[in-house]
């Protein structure tokens, strides 16, 4: 009673003045549908998707995972910002290169075009190496085309705008940093003549959507299936094999993607 007396009534008070109350404890829903949606697994790092999301909540004024879940199945948008949020986009020009240059010479093989699909593409660094690569081989530039596709958006429009920081181009040459881009300050600028090789698209390759993307000749699938579990990793392989014209050609994966 007495404790009642002195209690603050606050059902008098809009609501943006009301103490809100938070409740960010149990993550596990929002790692279940961030697997189904994406494919990406947090099994063992809970912790760090838990302080992203409280982060990503608080950002936004939302006040529990409960409401986020609720908010991602009804507003894309947000959904989009969780995926860029949540998804690790480290990539850089040259990685792994023993593969680009074993495409290269299959490349020379061939007698017509060329489609080439890098899923996924990130900021654009291997799709576009795959281009200088083949342009510095004596490839002639309208003998392939390169699709690079990515769940994450903003990686696709740094993609597209082909802008770079020193640490990404850091294995390509001095004459290839002359030839293929412009230096403006610290960053370096991309010439139209590999940026017009390569075509961007944001995509899931878990979207039913994705099946009808085309096919091609060369699939390049490097350091994305290292963040799902062992069954996403064999549906991912499926649909991607799926993807080629010539079903005896391998898939370019990376070394980490282990089965
Ligand atoms: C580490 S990057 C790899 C980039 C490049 N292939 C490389 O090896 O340098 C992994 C990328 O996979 C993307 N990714 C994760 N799940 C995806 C999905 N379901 N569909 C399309 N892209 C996805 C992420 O957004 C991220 O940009």
């Amino acid at each position: 009673m007495f404790f009642n007396f002195f209690k603050k009534d606050t059902s008098f008070e809009p609501e943006h003045k009301r103490e809100q109350i938070q409740d960010y404890d149990d993550i596990s829903q929002i790692a279940n549908f961030f697997k189904n949606e994406t494919g990406v697994t947090f099994d063992k790092q809970e912790s760090i998707l838990k302080n992203k999301v409280t982060t990503f909540c608080k950002h936004k004024e939302i006040f529990s995972f409960h409401e986020l879940l609720d908010s991602l199945n009804r507003n894309s948008t947000l959904k989009q910002e969780l995926i860029d949020t949540l998804t690790t986009n480290e990539t850089f020009f040259y990685r792994e290169f023993k593969q680009v240059q074993e495409l290269v010479e299959l490349v020379k093989k061939c007698s017509h075009k060329v489609e080439i699909l890098c899923a996924p593409s990130a900021t654009g660094e291997e799709p576009y190496s795959i281009a200088i690569a083949l342009l510095e081989a004596g490839v002639a530039s309208e003998s392939f085309n390169i699709l690079g596709i990515d769940i994450n958006q903003e990686a696709i429009q740094r993609a597209k705008n082909g802008v770079y920081k020193e640490r990404n181009i850091r294995n390509l040459s001095s004459e290839q940093l002359r030839k293929y881009f412009k230096q403006e300050g610290g960053l370096y600028r991309l010439n139209d003549s590999v940026k017009s090789r390569v075509t961007f698209r944001v995509i899931n390759i878990f979207d039913h959507s994705f099946k009808n993307i085309g096919n091609f000749d060369f699939i390049f699938c490097r350091n994305m299936l290292i963040y799902f579990d062992k069954e996403t990793k064999i549906k991912a392989k499926e649909i991607l094999q799926n993807l080629r014209k010539n079903k005896n050609q391998e898939i370019f994966f990376g070394h980490a993607d282990l089965f």
